[in-house]
């Protein structure tokens, strides 16, 4: 189904939340059942670099991973209802969550944290987790930015026990509550 405007103002949508909170396959869900566009600022920034993120980090450094994914957002502001899917950093920088406020209605992914970094481990493709101890590191990154999604998030949903699926109909249902449109699809 088509969603005539599935955000308040049809706002962009963006999905927020720490590595492993699913934002890349919740993404895909929203696309499908929206039929909306996706950018992902990840992948922008490995295409811009023609390189994997790990590479990234290893050869340029995260400030320069940083700047990119800066430029990245200010190149997707777009006249178009999108959905945005960022690394979990995206909300360290000011410039990065200003932007984000301007033009999405921001979907804060969570979960419990062992759930989060059971997932977020599971691929090696976390510079930030290649540390002596990542389970550490991951809990300390996560307790620091917690507050971060918190206070740009304009809707929370708790992965931990749902699927891909599911938390992209309760995204949809949460986005609905909050744009009582006649024409939307199930409005309230
Ligand atoms: C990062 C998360 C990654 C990626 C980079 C930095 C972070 O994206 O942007 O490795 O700072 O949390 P995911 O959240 O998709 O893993």
């Amino acid at each position: 189904m088509r969603y005539s405007s599935v955000t308040p103002a049809g706002k962009s949508i963006v999905l927020v939340g720490m590595m492993g909170a699913g934002k890349s396959s919740v993404g895909a869900c929203l696309r499908q059942r929206t039929g909306l566009g996706l950018l992902d600022t990840d992948e922008i920034v490995a295409s811009k670099f023609g390189m994997p993120i790990p590479e990234i980090f290893a050869e340029h450094g995260e400030k320069k991973f940083r700047e990119a994914e800066t430029e990245a957002l200010r190149r997707v502001r777009t006249e178009e209802q999108t959905i945005i899917i960022t690394g979990g950093g995206i909300v360290l920088r000011k410039e990065n969550v200003e932007i984000l406020k301007s033009q999405a209605a921001i979907v804060w992914l969570d979960g419990d944290e062992e759930t989060l970094f059971a997932r977020a481990s599971r691929k090696q493709n976390r510079p930030l987790l290649q540390t002596k101890n990542p389970r550490k590191t991951f809990s300390q990154i996560l307790g620091a930015r917690r507050p971060l999604y918190a206070n740009i998030a304009n809707i929370r949903v708790d992965t931990s026990v749902l699927t891909d699926e599911e938390v992209a109909v309760a995204i949809l249902a949460k986005l609905r509550r909050m744009n009582p449109k006649p024409e939307s699809p199930r409005p309230g």
